[in-house]
């Protein structure tokens, strides 16, 4: 890797290794562990957390719908969504944390069918019922996950969609491999779980799905555990 980019990813690895604080709030545990490294948060992750581009067009969103994204980080789904946006009835980005809503509102600017909403996403609810609900690389890091996927499924039309890309521990990974994986990523606050996918098939009905292996920054050879998941309400 050129010297310039691990000078870029510096601030982000410091972070990373010292871990997320273990006091205070769960939202001001996010602030601490998010603020410093908001502004070079999205050229790291581009390169950890994988399937976000396939997770949005497997949704296959069309003109006109409403949508809603919980846990949106810097909001650099914007940038996946591209030029569409402006179709969309509207798109709700939902976060708790300050510093990378901060950059959310940025990319948001001028796009009027664009709300940031500082919320938890266990509670928050739209107003009216959307067509769309999507979580990428949140539900591991929200500890009450099961109520933010009863609340995803409340916010949800009969017959709206819900995608969920995250990191996991399949049920059929070596046992050695997946204790690296949880104490690993559990430093930072991420918490990985065999228990998503089984829950999200429980609440919704599975269009697509697929368990993945994904390349991590800085531990050449070593490949984490990911899924994409895509369902519908249909009670
Ligand atoms: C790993 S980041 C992923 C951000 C973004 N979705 C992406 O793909 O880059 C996880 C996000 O979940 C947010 N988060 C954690 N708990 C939350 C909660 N209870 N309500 C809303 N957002 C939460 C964090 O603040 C953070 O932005």
């Amino acid at each position: 890797m050129p010297v310039a980019d691990f000078t870029a990813d510096a601030r982000v690895l410091w972070r990373l290794l010292r871990g997320q604080p273990k006091e205070g709030s769960h939202a001001e545990r996010l602030q601490a562990f998010y603020a410093p490294q908001a502004e070079r948060y999205d050229a790291f992750r581009a390169r950890l957390l994988h399937g976000r581009e396939e997770l949005i067009e497997e949704l296959a969103i069309a003109p006109g719908e409403r949508i809603v994204e919980l846990g949106c980080g810097t909001g650099s789904s914007l940038e996946r969504l591209g030029r569409r946006t402006p179709e969309f009835a509207s798109l709700d980005l939902v976060d708790l944390c300050p510093a990378l809503l901060e950059q959310t509102r940025q990319r948001a600017a001028g796009q009027a069918n664009v709300r940031v909403i500082e919320a938890d996403a266990t509670r928050w609810q739209p107003g009216i019922p959307v067509d769309v609900v999507f979580l990428s690389y949140a539900l591991t890091m929200i500890p009450d996950w099961a109520s933010a996927i009863a609340n995803a499924h409340a916010m949800l039309r009969p017959g709206g969609r819900i995608g969920i890309v995250d990191f996991h521990l399949p049920t059929d990974g070596n046992p050695l491999g997946m204790r690296f994986w949880r104490s690993w990523f559990g430093h930072d606050g991420v918490h990985l779980s065999d228990k998503h996918l089984p829950a999200l098939r429980q609440l919704f009905t599975e269009r697509q799905s697929s368990e993945r292996w994904a390349a991590v920054p800085y531990l050449p050879g070593l490949r984490a555990p990911y899924y994409i998941f895509v369902g519908e309400r249909t009670d």
